[in-house]
């Protein structure tokens, strides 16, 4: 979640923010108006989701889907006959999540358990064959934060339990410190995104601001730290956890390179 240090937006908001001043604001994207936005930004398919889904179905147990969101990833897990868990500290998200499961076959709802928690912080008196932490979403997590989530995922684990996360490497040189793009969602809604980072601050701020919007316009934002595979591959060996596998996802080519990290419990 986006914290009161939070670096400074992209300049182009910030110049679009002074222009407008109170026909503009700004909003955490993870909160209950960013929701849905998050949630159409989530519709379009990735090779993420086609990969974590594949490792998932060749490991045992039920499934811990942490920073679930609207379930871009329970869904899928679900329709592998799976049990899972999906946990999200974002109230909205986790509505529009119970929305999604009360549309969908009633054995899908039957086998998930929706939490809200923090990802930092949770006891759920079970212990699951896979936890899942997708889409680099522990990078909205400082050092302390992933302290915390690799101590209670490894209480959650079975034996021989995999915890499987994905993470974004950067490629861009420093002199293209800021970035913007065009994005359409699932509903075919636009977005422009915009996003920042300066050397050295090991921080990404984005900024999200969906287009053809009424004023007030509204501006979502959220700042992720940046952490490469190596860093996190450094973090899991420190708190116990051997990797079983480093996939890169998708090409090669772009500002990131998507990794997927599959870890397990070291003996
Ligand atoms: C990038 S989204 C990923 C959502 C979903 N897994 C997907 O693939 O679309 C990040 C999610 O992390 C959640 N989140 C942020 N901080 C959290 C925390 N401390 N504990 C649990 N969830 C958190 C947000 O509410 C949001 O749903």
């Amino acid at each position: 979640m986006t914290s009161s240090d939070a670096p400074p937006l992209p300049r182009r908001v910030r110049a679009l923010l002074a222009e407008l001043r109170d026909r503009a604001m700004v909003c955490d994207l993870y909160s209950q108006a960013g929701s849905g936005v998050y949630h159409d930004l989530s519709l379009t398919d990735t090779q993420e989701v086609r990969e974590l889904v594949g490792l998932v179905r060749g490991l045992p147990g039920p499934v811990l889907d942490l920073a679930a969101g609207s379930g871009r990833l329970t869904l899928p897990m679900l329709a592998l006959g799976r049990e899972v868990t999906a946990l999200d500290l974002s109230e909205g998200l986790l509505v529009l999540l119970k929305e999604r499961l009360a549309q969908a076959h009633r054995r899908f709802a039957e086998r998930c358990s929706v939490v809200h928690a923090d990802m930092r912080d949770f006891s759920l008196g079970q212990r699951f064959g896979v936890v899942v932490l997708g889409t680099s979403s522990i990078s909205l997590l400082d050092e302390k934060g992933r302290d915390a989530l690799y101590c209670a995922v490894r209480t959650h684990l079975l034996p021989q339990g995999r915890f499987l996360l994905s993470t974004l490497d950067l490629h861009a040189p420093p002199e293209q410190e800021e970035a913007e793009f065009v994005f359409t969602g699932g509903s075919g809604r636009t977005y422009r995104f915009f996003e920042r980072r300066a050397p050295g601050e090991g921080r990404r701020v984005v900024a999200i601001l969906p287009e053809e919007t009424e004023e007030p316009l509204t501006v979502f934002t959220t700042t992720v730290a940046v952490l490469p595979a190596d860093q996190l591959e450094t973090e899991l060996a420190a708190h116990g956890f051997a990797l079983r596998s480093r996939t890169p996802l998708g090409d090669q080519k772009g500002r990131h390179q998507e990794v997927l990290l599959e870890a397990e419990v070291a003996t």
